[in-house]
Order: structure tokens, then C-alpha cells, then sequence
């Protein structure tokens, strides 16, 4: 697949890097594209149309009317096979994501009916703030697929994410998505979910609140993004949708022999563990029901349980990736620093307890990623099929940059 011959809208608001989409204009040309140009106002305070339309040979757009005449978004929108909009500023994402249509750019973006691309570019603090997260987050429920930013020097001077992404990454993203290849095709990934269950005697266990609910979506986006899936779980409280292999336990030992062995088989590239691994079992089960009759109190000994992210840390094979979880009540960051260094994992996915939209049990979680290079990314509170979605895509951003 090629962009040869298509037809594309090239959106450029008002940022710094704007002076990157006259590379990305020149580009799309030579990748064979037709591409019309849409300002917003203050873009032009960054590139002239001039310089834009010399490059593309066609027209730019950057007001509704033009000299008295009609600019008809809507036939320009329904006229493109693709758009993208490089820069995005915090300011154009946040209107596209809540329908705001005050300029040409957005009026455009409404009338299109092919897919939306954006390449966002803004300061780090614009980049972590909450609502430019929600926005972000509404645009991709909305279908707006996002080309991530880059991690280096800002235009404030400070140093972090909110690059726009180079032109040339732009345009292997762009030619990835036409070809229909999935992030994760052909990678096989081991994942942990659910709790585990802790005998004590015959009928009874020592366990915790999860559901799985966080390790099933998580097994689903990887399915979704074109890998195989191989799914280890304690007991859940939902279903586990079709196309996923899965393989029941109950205890931590038993989770461990299970995660070793298909490990040594299928050789994953990815290990996600996401299951909450009850740290401590009985001692002694006993082999009888305990009768309460025959004790008035009961001490239960107990040991540690195997920690299997760790265990399959100190053994990593060619390189896999491994993404572990944080359960964590305070010190968040802290701890899942910790965490991700002694368990030798490569990303880090730190939720808290003691709020009711996060953690156990619910359908939604808040989420920050952590990665072994310090750099973390902050999530507003989202459904887990959404975290499971971003989830994703930073193993796919990993693997890419480790060229997996
Ligand atoms: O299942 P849900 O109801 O949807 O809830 C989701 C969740 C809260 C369980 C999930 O989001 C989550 O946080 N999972 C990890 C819970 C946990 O055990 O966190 P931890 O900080 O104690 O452990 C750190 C990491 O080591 C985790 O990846 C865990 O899977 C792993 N671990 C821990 C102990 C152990 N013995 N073996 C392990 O592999």
C-alpha cells in the first residue's frame, strides 16, 4: 500500500513545529499524494500558505469565505481519503474533541468521513494535563487515531514529551495504518489475570478482590492488535471473549509452573502480568474441613508465595518484553520505580488503590505508565478496555524503538 494517487488533507495549526508540515507537505507529494492544505488563524503566524502551496501545487485554505466567495469544507471533506492534522495543538484537539467549529480546519474535520490523523505538538506540562488526556481520550473513542509525540527538547527549553512526531515518522504511520497492519501482528504474548486463590482447607481460600476484568481487556486490545494470546487466570468474575487461548489456575504455584512452561514453549516476545498473585499461602492445608467445633481460634501460618514477575525477570529469554502492574496505596510513582527495577520489567503500569473508579473490581481504572528510561506518561480515570488500548500502544512504541 502506497499513498500514491490519494487524496489528502493536511491540517496545520498554530505551533512552533509547524515548520515541520512544509517537510511533511513535500512528503506527501512525493509519495505520490494529492494534498490540500486548511490553516487554522494562527498557523499562519508560523508558515505561510505560500510557502505551503508552492510545495503542494494545490490549494491552501485558511477562512471559511475567501474574497467574497465560499470555502466548501464540506465538499473538501468528503473529496479526501485521509486526513491528518500535523501540528495539533492543545487548542485545536481540545475543539475537535468537544465539536467547537470556529475555523476552516475544524469545519473540515466535521464535513470529513475518511480516517483522522493527528500529530500533536505542545509543551510537557500542556501534554500531561488532564484535559488535554480527556481530549485525547474522547478524539480516540471518536476514531481520531493519534501518532505519538516524541520525548526531547521542547520550544519552551524544557525537555520532555510533546515533540511533534518527525515528518518521516508521519508518513511510515500513515503508511502502516493504509496497510492494515496491526501493532502487534505476529507477536505472541503471555499475560497474567485475575486473582489467585489461596487453599486453606478443602472449602476454604485466602484471595482478593480481583476480577480480571483489567487482565481480560488487556488480553482482548493485544488479540484485537493481531497477536497471539496466551492468557494464564485464577478465577474470574467475566467471561473471556473467543480468540484467546486461556489456561485456569488457582494458586500462585500453580500460576508459576503454568507461565514457565508456556514460556519455554511458545517463547513470547511480550509477558504482561497483570494478575494480583495472593503473596502468601498456608503452610500447612489441611487435607480435612477445619471444625469449628474443635477450636475456638484459629492461627493460620503463613509463607511467602512465589513472586512470578520476578522469577520470569531473572530469566528473561531473547529479549522479551515484560510489562508489569503496581497495586499501590502510597508512594505511588515510588514503588512502581522500585518495582519495575527488581522485577528487570521494561514498563511499569502504576494504579492506586482507595478510590472507587480505580483498581478492584470496577470498569474503570487511572493509570500512569512508567518506563525503565524514567519517562511516565499520566492517565485520566477511562474505562480498562481504554487503558488497555494505551497499554498497547506503548508496547508497540517499544518495540518499535527497540526494533522488536
Ligand atoms: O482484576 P481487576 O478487578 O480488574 O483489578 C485489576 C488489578 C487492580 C488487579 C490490576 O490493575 C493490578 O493492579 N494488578 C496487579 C496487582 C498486584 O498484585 O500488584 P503488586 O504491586 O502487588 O505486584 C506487582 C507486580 O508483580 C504485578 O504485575 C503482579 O502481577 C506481579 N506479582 C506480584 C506478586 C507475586 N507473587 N507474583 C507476581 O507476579
Amino acid at each position: 500500500m502506497s499513498l500514491d494517487g490519494k487524496n489528502i488533507i493536511l491540517g496545520i495549526s498554530g505551533s512552533i513545529a509547524a515548520y515541520k508540515s512544509a517537510v511533511l507537505a513535500r512528503l506527501l507529494i512525493k509519495s505520490g499524494a494529492r494534498v490540500r492544505t486548511v490553516f487554522t488563524p494562527d498557523a499562519q503566524a508560523f508558515i505561510t500558505p505560500l510557502t505551503i502551496s508552492a510545495l503542494t501545487g494545490d490549494a491552501v485554505y485558511h477562512d471559511i469565505s475567501d474574497q467574497g466567495q465560499w470555502n466548501n469544507h464540506v465538499e473538501l471533506g468528503l473529496w479526501a481519503d485521509l486526513m491528518i492534522i500535523a501540528p495539533a495543538t492543545a487548542n485545536t484537539l481540545g475543539k475537535m474533541a468537544n465539536g467547537i467549529c470556529d475555523n476552516m480546519l475544524l469545519a473540515t474535520y466535521l464535513s470529513a468521513k475518511c480516517p483522522v490523523y493527528v500529530a500533536p505538538a505542545m509543551d510537557l506540562d500542556m501534554w500531561k494535563h488532564p484535559s488535554t488526556r480527556r481530549n485525547l481520550s474522547l478524539l480516540a473513542n471518536d476514531g481520531v487515531r493519534q501518532i505519538p509525540v516524541g520525548y526531547g527538547l521542547l520550544a519552551s527549553g524544557l525537555v520532555g514529551d510533546g515533540r511533534m512526531a518527525e515528518p518521516d515518522e508521519i508518513i511510515q504511520f500513515l503508511l502502516k495504518a493504509l496497510e492494515g497492519k496491526q501493532v502487534l501482528q505476529g507477536k505472541k504474548v503471555l499475560i497474567t489475570a485475575g486473582p489467585t486463590q489461596e487453599a486453606i482447607d478443602p472449602v476454604r481460600f485466602i484471595s482478593n478482590h480481583s476480577s480480571g476484568k483489567m487482565g481480560v481487556a488487556v488480553a482482548e486490545a493485544a488479540e484485537g492488535a493481531g497477536a497471539e494470546v496466551h492468557l494464564v487466570h485464577g478465577p474470574l468474575q467475566i467471561p473471556i471473549p473467543s480468540g484467546i487461548h486461556t489456561y485456569p489456575v488457582k494458586s500462585a504455584a500453580e500460576m508459576l509452573e503454568k507461565m514457565q512452561n508456556l514460556n519455554a514453549q511458545l517463547k513470547p516476545g511480550i509477558l504482561i502480568f497483570t494478575a494480583a498473585v495472593a503473596d502468601y499461602r498456608v503452610s500447612k492445608v489441611s487435607d480435612q474441613k477445619i471444625k469449628k467445633e474443635t477450636t475456638e481460634s484459629l492461627n493460620l501460618a503463613l509463607e511467602l508465595n512465589p513472586d512470578i514477575a520476578l522469577t520470569m525477570g531473572e530469566f528473561k529469554q531473547n529479549g522479551a518484553l515484560h510489562v508489569i502492574f503496581a497495586l499501590e496505596s502510597e508512594n505511588g510513582a515510588e514503588n512502581a520505580r522500585k518495582k519495575l527495577k527488581r522485577k528487570n520489567a521494561d514498563m511499569v503500569v502504576l494504579n492506586m488503590t482507595g478510590s472507587d473508579d480505580a483498581g478492584f473490581g470496577v470498569d474503570t481504572n487511572k493509570v500512569s505508565l512508567i518506563f525503565k528510561d524514567d519517562r511516565s506518561d499520566d492517565y485520566p480515570v477511562m474505562s480498562k478496555k481504554e487503558v488497555a488500548q494505551h497499554i498497547i500502544s506503548a508496547i508497540a512504541s517499544l518495540l518499535d524503538k527497540n526494533n522488536h
